[in-house]
């Protein structure tokens, strides 16, 4: 277990995985947790819940404090399935799992993401997900701002267009409606968002290790993180 200044909770291990959108971390991630059996925190889906719960309670996307206290107080339930790779997502009781995936929520959700008291407003809840045996973090600052401790920061890229085609599978897979080349546009848009903000930007930990997964497959990527873990992790 990793010692930190910072108490018992900080001594739990936690492996960051950020990256842009469709660059394969939701899913290495994913399969990570379960190899090594440990919990999942899929922060994109809070910002997507964020952004869905604001469209539904009429909060404008400028109004940072009506934004922030709906953030503080988001009524939100992560269930696991039984085989651990899915997890039912619910929003005020009603189940929106497929709901946030739509490129219009992870458009909105790109947009709250900017707000930092909305950044501020979920710091601790992320925080939270840090409990014993361990956790594999999901996100665009799991390294850099909400887990800087940690002792594995991987960075996940992918080109444009190899991401923009992993999400179109994706999209069509779960049945929703998908167009390549608005994916393509909307994808490099939110890219712009994430990378140039002020608050907490889109940027590998200057201690993260880069993996480019263009050419590389699910099982490959999950095999070099578990390779560089047993090596940190010795
Ligand atoms: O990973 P995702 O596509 O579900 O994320 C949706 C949006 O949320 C993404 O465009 C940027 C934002 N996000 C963020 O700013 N910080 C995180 N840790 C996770 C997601």
């Amino acid at each position: 277990m990793a010692m930190t200044k910072n108490g018992i909770e900080d001594r739990v291990d936690v492996i960051t995985i950020d990256g842009p959108s469709g660059s394969g971390k939701g899913t290495i991630s994913r399969l990570l947790a379960n190899s090594l059996g440990w919990h999942f925190l899929d922060s994109g889906a809070l910002y997507r819940l964020v952004g869905l719960a604001a469209t539904r309670h009429a909060i404008k996307f400028d109004d940072s404090t009506g934004l922030a206290t709906l953030a503080a107080h988001l009524d939100v339930e992560f269930v696991s399935d039984d085989d651990g790779m899915g997890t039912n997502i619910f929003l005020e009781g009603e189940e929106v799992t497929n709901t946030i995936r739509s490129e219009e929520c992870g458009n909105d959700a790109s947009k709250v993401a900017a707000v930092q008291t909305v950044r501020n407003a979920l710091f601790e809840r992320q925080r939270a997900f840090l409990v014993t045996p361990g956790l594999i973090a999901d996100g665009r600052d799991m390294g850099t701002v909400i887990f800087p401790d940690a002792r594995l920061k991987i960075f996940l890229t992918a080109s444009l267009e190899e991401r923009a085609s992993r999400r179109y599978k994706q999209l069509k897979q779960k049945g929703l409606s998908a167009n390549l080349s608005a994916l393509l546009e909307e994808l490099s848009v939110r890219d712009e968002r994430d990378r140039n903000r002020s608050s907490s930007p889109l940027v590998a930990a200057a201690d993260a290790v880069t993996i480019d997964t263009s050419d590389m497959g699910i099982d490959e990527v999950v095999a070099k993180v578990s390779a560089l873990w047993q090596q940190v992790s010795v």
